[in-house]
C-alpha cells in the first residue's frame, strides 16, 4: 500500500481473474441479494491472458466516490457497486469494534476513487463483470484491512463475482439461509491440481448484442419449467459428479459433464418465453465439430460450453491442443495470420491427417472465428506491489495510461 502522509491518500492495486463455468449459475431465488436457485462450479483461468486490474485510493481530502472503468468515468450511484461499498465498509468498521489493533480505521470514513482496466478488449463478449466485482471487492478489502469471507461480499457484486475470488476450481454454494450468509464460494482443487487441463476461447463474431445475463435469467426464472427441474434435480447430483470427476482428473468424465450442462442451460433459454438465443450458427457449427471429433477418437478429447454469448470455451488435455487448434483453424479459415489467430499461451503446430479431414465432414465457414486465447486454470486475486503499476496518480485521478495493459 503506498501511504503518503503528506497527501493522505493510501492506495492499493490488485488483479482479479475471469471464470468460465462447467455447472452453469442460472437464476435468483433473490435478486437483491444475488441468491441462486442452485449451487455452480467453474475454472478461474490465468490471469496473464485475462485479468482485470483495479487501483483504489482514499484519501480524507476526496469529496465523493468516484470510479473509472476501462478510461471511462462511470456513476457510482449503480446499486450493486453500492452494495459492494457499504459492505466491505461495514465489515471494516465491525473489525474497528472488535477491537483489533492493526487496523487503521480512518481510512473507512474516507471516500474512495477507484480505477479498473481489463487486459482484454470488452469487445470480445468476455464475462467481465466477474473478474470487475471480485477485483473490486478484493481491491477494499486489502484497503481497509477486510479479512475473511469476501465472496458473499463479491455475490452481491455479480453473482460469478463470488467464484473469481478463488484460483483453481471453485463452487459456489447455494446455501440455504434468507440473509444469504451461506451462499459462499470454496476452492474445491488449486490450480495446480490438473496441470495437463487446457482452456481456448473460441471468440466468436456477434452480429448482435445478446440478452444480458440478469434479465435473462429474471426471465428464465418467471417462466420455465425446465430450470425448475435443473435447479431442483438435476444440478445438485451433477455438483457431486463434477466435483468427483474433477478430483480424479478424468477428462472425458469432467468433459461429458461440462458439455452436457452447457446443453441443458441452452435448452433452459429455449424453454423461457420468449425464447432467448445465445448461440449463433458458428456455435452451432462449433458443438458440431467437437462432436465429430471425439467421435473419431472414440472418447472425449475436447469439450464445450458457452455462456450468455456465441463465444465458445474448449476445455482439452495439453497434448491435444496442438492438433484441435489446427482443425480449428481449417474449418474457420481467417485472415489473421498465425500469431494474430491464436493468443495468449502459445500452440505448436500439427498436421491434420486427410482421414481425420473426411471424417470430420463440413463445409468450412470463413471468419466465423475472430481469434482464439489460450490458457490455463489460474491464481486467485493477487496484489501488485510495484507502485508503478498503479493506475492512479498521486493526485488521486487516472493516470493518462491507465485504459488498458
Ligand atoms: C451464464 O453472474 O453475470 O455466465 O448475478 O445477474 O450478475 P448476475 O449474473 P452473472 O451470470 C453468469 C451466468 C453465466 C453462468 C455462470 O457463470 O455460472
Amino acid at each position: 500500500m503506498l501511504e503518503s502522509s503528506h497527501q493522505n491518500l493510501a492506495m492499493v492495486t490488485c488483479t482479479a481473474p475471469v471464470n468460465i463455468a462447467v455447472v452453469k449459475y442460472w437464476g435468483k431465488r433473490n435478486e437483491d441479494l444475488i441468491l441462486p436457485i442452485n449451487s455452480s462450479l467453474s475454472v478461474t483461468l490465468h490471469q496473464e491472458q485475462l485479468k482485470t486490474t483495479t487501483t483504489i485510493a482514499c484519501s480524507r481530502s476526496f469529496q465523493q466516490d468516484r470510479i473509472w472503468l476501462n478510461g471511462k468515468e462511470e456513476d457510482i450511484s449503480c446499486p450493486r457497486l453500492q452494495s459492494c461499498l457499504q459492505e466491505i465498509r461495514r465489515l471494516a468498521r465491525k473489525r474497528r469494534n472488535t477491537g483489533d489493533p492493526t487496523s487503521d480505521i480512518s481510512v473507512v470514513s474516507h471516500k474512495v476513487h477507484i480505477c479498473s482496466v481489463n487486459n482484454f478488449p470488452t469487445a470480445a463478449g468476455l464475462a467481465s463483470s466477474a473478474a470487475g466485482y471480485a477485483c473490486l471487492v478484493y481491491t477494499l478489502s486489502q484497503l481497509f484491512g477486510v479479512e475473511g469471507e469476501l465472496s458473499t461480499v463479491a455475490r452481491q457484486g455479480s453473482g460469478s463475482a463470488c467464484r473469481s475470488l478463488y484460483g483453481g476450481f471453485v463452487q459456489w454454494k447455494m446455501g440455504e439461509r434468507s440473509d444469504g450468509k451461506d451462499s459462499i464460494a470454496e476452492q474445491v482443487e488449486s490450480e495446480s491440481y490438473w496441470p495437463e487441463l487446457r482452456v481456448l476461447i473460441l471468440v466468436v463474431s456477434a452480429e448482435q448484442k445478446s440478452v444480458g445475463s440478469t434479465s435473462g435469467m429474471h426471465t428464465s426464472v418467471e417462466t420455465s419449467q425446465l430450470l425448475k427441474y435443473r435447479a431442483d434435480v438435476v444440478v445438485p447430483c451433477r455438483m457431486v459428479e463434477m466435483i468427483r470427476v474433477i478430483r480424479q482428473r478424468d477428462f472425458p468424465a469432467f468433459g461429458e459433464l461440462t458439455m452436457k450442462d452447457s446443453n441443458q442451460f441452452h435448452a433452459t433459454c429455449l424453454d423461457t418465453y420468449p425464447p432467448i438465443f445465445y448461440l449463433n450458427n458458428v456455435s452451432h457449427r462449433i458443438i458440431s465439430l467437437v462432436h465429430r471429433y471425439n467421435q473419431f477418437y472414440g472418447e472425449t478429447r475436447v469439450a464445450y460450453t458457452f455462456d450468455a454469448g456465441p463465444n465458445a470455451v474448449i476445455y482439452t488435455l495439453q497434448e491435444h491442443v496442438p492438433e484441435f487448434v489446427q482443425v480449428v483453424r481449417h474449418f474457420f479459415p481467417s485472415e489473421a495470420n498465425g500469431s494474430e489467430f491464436v493468443r495468449g499461451r502459445p500452440v505448436c503446430s500439427a498436421d491434420l491427417s486427410e482421414e481425420l479431414k473426411r471424417a470430420l465432414n463440413m463445409e468450412p465457414t470463413p471468419k466465423g472465428i475472430h481469434y482464439i486465447i489460450s490458457t490455463k486454470a489460474g491464481p486467485g486475486p493477487c496484489v501488485v506491489e510495484d507502485p508503478n503499476h498503479h493506475l492512479l496518480g498521486v493526485d488521486g485521478l487516472p493516470k493518462k495510461n491507465a485504459v488498458s495493459d
